[in-house]
């Protein structure tokens, strides 16, 4: 059985990325992990893994040059990628909004400046409410735009909220609720079906068994 190749994500699920690997069995090594190795492998050698930007996971995988993937679903909403997306992780929860200061009565009808790190899903998003939206696309740190005065409101990830309170931003408006994805390329699923069906298989059984 071919070795199966899977993208983690780099930043805020990476952790219970690695231990819901470790729950369905899927175990790497510590030191490897900390290395500055590009390509780890787990204990059993049936899989490899490469840490990655999440914004750039769907765009290996769709391309196969990653068979499979972990990543965000405010990603996928983003990207509109094509990959086959067979398991809700239900890890890394959280929400996307709209957010903007309290205390100046934004409305979503006024022309608004909107900062995100989502440009076409705030696109959309404001479009069906026929706002007249002019896009500030940011790369992070994404709250502090309508402190300085570069937009109205943001579009952004919201977990705890905490983030938003302590820059005096209220959420105006829930665009979707966000988890991490098992995503696989279309051609993998089938050329290395057995391979991709175990991976499947191992995290199904621990997603199942905490739900
Ligand atoms: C994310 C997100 C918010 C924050 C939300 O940022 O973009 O800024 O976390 O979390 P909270 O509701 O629990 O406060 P992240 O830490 O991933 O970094 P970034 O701002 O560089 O994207």
């Amino acid at each position: 059985m071919k070795n199966i190749l899977v993208a983690l994500p780099k930043g805020r699920v990476f952790d219970q990325t690695i231990q819901l690997l470790d729950r369905a069995g899927i175990r790497i090594d510590n030191g490897q992990l900390q290395s500055r190795r590009l390509v780890v492998s787990d204990e059993t050698g049936r899989y490899e893994f490469v840490t990655l930007k999440p914004i750039d996971i769907p765009v290996y995988v769709e391309s196969g040059s990653i068979d499979a993937g972990i990543v965000g679903s405010d990603i996928l909403r983003e990207l509109e990628s094509d990959v086959y997306e067979p398991l809700d992780l239900q890890i890394g929860k959280c929400k996307l909004s709209v957010a903007g200061p309290g205390d100046r009565g934004v409305s979503l009808q006024q022309h608004l400046r909107v900062a995100t790190k989502y440009p076409r899903t705030a696109d959309r998003f404001f479009k069906t409410r026929n706002a007249h939206m002019h896009i500030v696309k940011l790369d992070g740190s994404v709250e502090i735009a309508p402190l300085l005065g570069l937009a109205d409101v943001i579009v952004d990830l919201v977990e705890t909220g905490r983030t938003l309170r302590e820059n005096g931003l209220h959420i105006l408006d829930d665009i979707a609720l966000v988890s991490s994805k098992l995503i696989v390329n279309r051609t993998a699923m089938k050329i290395h079906a057995a391979g991709i069906n175990q991976l499947i298989s191992q995290l199904d059984s621990v997603v199942y068994a905490k739900a």
